[in-house]
């Protein structure tokens, strides 16, 4: 397995970067382009291995995908040109690749099968099989379908009224998606807010989609028309330098081009209310998505409770949330966040053994974690399980702990941030 040892960055961090493009926006750009008639010019694309996965997908259905780097073409011919894939699709360890094909597979007119790596396997999969099913979907897989590997029996699906039971955009993309390839209208009902990529999307692919408060009303046997686009900055990746510069002492760093979408930027919220000397400046919307730049400097944190609505909208931000709790006054709360024991792997555990073990006061609850600051770190060694984001929380506490720190299995970053070691590299004085 691939460690690195990281040595504390006493001198403080600064500069400017621009973060890696949006994952969830990178997959969707590849979905609705595969989709598309026509050619779609995608630029900034993540080429991280998740949104590898969703190109490689769309190849085994007979897209012809070019890319070089960060700028992919797609040539689409539309949905009635896709094939049915003669060997299963890997979905690797790709969660948003799983959810939001089944969505797809479901729906279209062939037999298809589908497998993921040992941890997107553990992951549930019910929770877009079951609703897909009331649509009329014939899913057969492991454990009732509960989890992959999948065989999709694909058809033409009936536009139903559905009421989500999960707070989840995968599931709501999934069935936005296979809506919009169905007989008829699909009507979806969110439990709560969740990031709106897919439907912010559908508007530039030429959808209708129609959103009343959480009622979302999808018309069936729809073609979407291709579209260039250009994916913003990941916020969910640059939160890992914003949080090190917060923490840091001497420290000042600028976020530039990075994705601004009201749905994502809870973290931006969440270090504000901890005291954060951060500054968010607006820029030219790319598309629909709102961008812009965020300058964050070395602050005094104080503790806060995080729950409720705040809790969808940095998901995925709550394992360096813990970590920037960590080096803040008093006590810091993170409730609401049950799915966190879902995620590439059992983020709440993961991130309460592995901070822990570096001095960290932080005990798990059912639904997510209470920790006391502030707490010196210490040297030790950081295991991701596998999982991107906790690799990257290692590496952000190594630039406060005492001494130096291991990240075991290094190489997971690549999921969500190639070129995550040279940023630090470049950002560390
Ligand atoms: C994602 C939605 C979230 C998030 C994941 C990406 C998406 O998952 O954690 O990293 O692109 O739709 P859930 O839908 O399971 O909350």
């Amino acid at each position: 397995m691939t460690q690195v040892k990281l040595l504390p960055a006493s001198k403080g961090l600064s500069g400017t970067l621009s973060v890696p493009g949006d994952k969830s926006i990178s997959h969707r750009s590849i979905i609705f382009s595969g989709l598309a008639e026509g050619t779609s010019h995608i630029k900034n694309f993540l080429d991280g291995e998740d949104c590898l996965r969703t190109i490689q997908a769309f190849r085994e259905l007979g897209v012809d995908i070019e890319r070089n780097g960060t700028n992919v073409i797609v040539h689409g011919k539309g949905i009635k040109a896709l094939q049915s894939p003669v060997n299963p699709i890997n979905f690797g360890n790709s969660g948003t690749t799983a959810r939001l094909l089944s969505g797809v597979l479901s729906a279209l007119p062939f037999f298809s099968t589908a497998f993921g790596d040992p941890s997107l396997s553990k992951r549930p999969m019910d929770r877009v099989v079951g609703p897909l099913s009331e649509m009329g979907a014939e899913i057969i897989g492991r454990d009732n379908a509960k989890y992959l590997p999948l065989a999709f029996n694909g058809k033409k699906l009936k536009g139903t009224t559905i009421e989500m039971n999960v707070k989840s955009a995968q599931v709501k993309s999934a069935l936005l998606l296979a809506g919009m390839l169905s007989e008829g209208d699909t009507v979806v009902y969110e439990k709560g807010i969740t990031r709106n990529h897919t439907e912010m999307l559908m508007s530039q692919y030429g959808i209708t989609l129609e959103k009343q408060g959480s009622k979302l009303t999808i018309p069936g046997n729809q073609q979407p028309q291709a579209s260039d686009l250009k994916v913003p900055g990941d916020i969910s990746s640059a939160a890992f330098f914003l949080v090190a510069a917060a923490v840091a002492p001497n420290s000042s760093i600028t976020i530039e081009n990075v994705g601004l979408n009201p749905t994502r930027d809870g973290i931006i919220t969440a270090l504000d209310r901890m005291g954060a000397d951060i500054d968010v400046e607006q820029g030219e919307k790319i598309g629909h998505e709102p961008v812009g730049r965020v300058h964050v400097k070395s602050s005094e944190l104080k503790g806060c409770t995080f729950e409720g609505e705040l809790i969808p909208n940095l998901i995925d931000e709550i394992p360096i949330l813990a970590l920037a709790a960590t080096q803040a006054e008093g006590t810091t709360h993170i409730k609401d966040a049950k799915e966190l024991k879902v995620k590439e792997t059992d983020r709440i555990e993961a991130v309460v053994t592995n901070l822990r073990s570096l001095g960290a006061d932080i005990e798990a609850t059912e639904d997510g974690m209470i920790i006391n600051g502030k707490t010196e770190l210490t040297s030790g060694i950081v295991h991701s399980y596998g999982d991107h984001r906790i690799g990257m929380m290692g590496a952000v506490a190594s630039i406060i702990a005492e001494g130096p720190v291991t990240i075991e299995d290094k190489d997971c970053i690549n999921i969500s941030y190639p070129g995550f070691f040279e940023h630090l590299d470049k950002v560390c004085k």
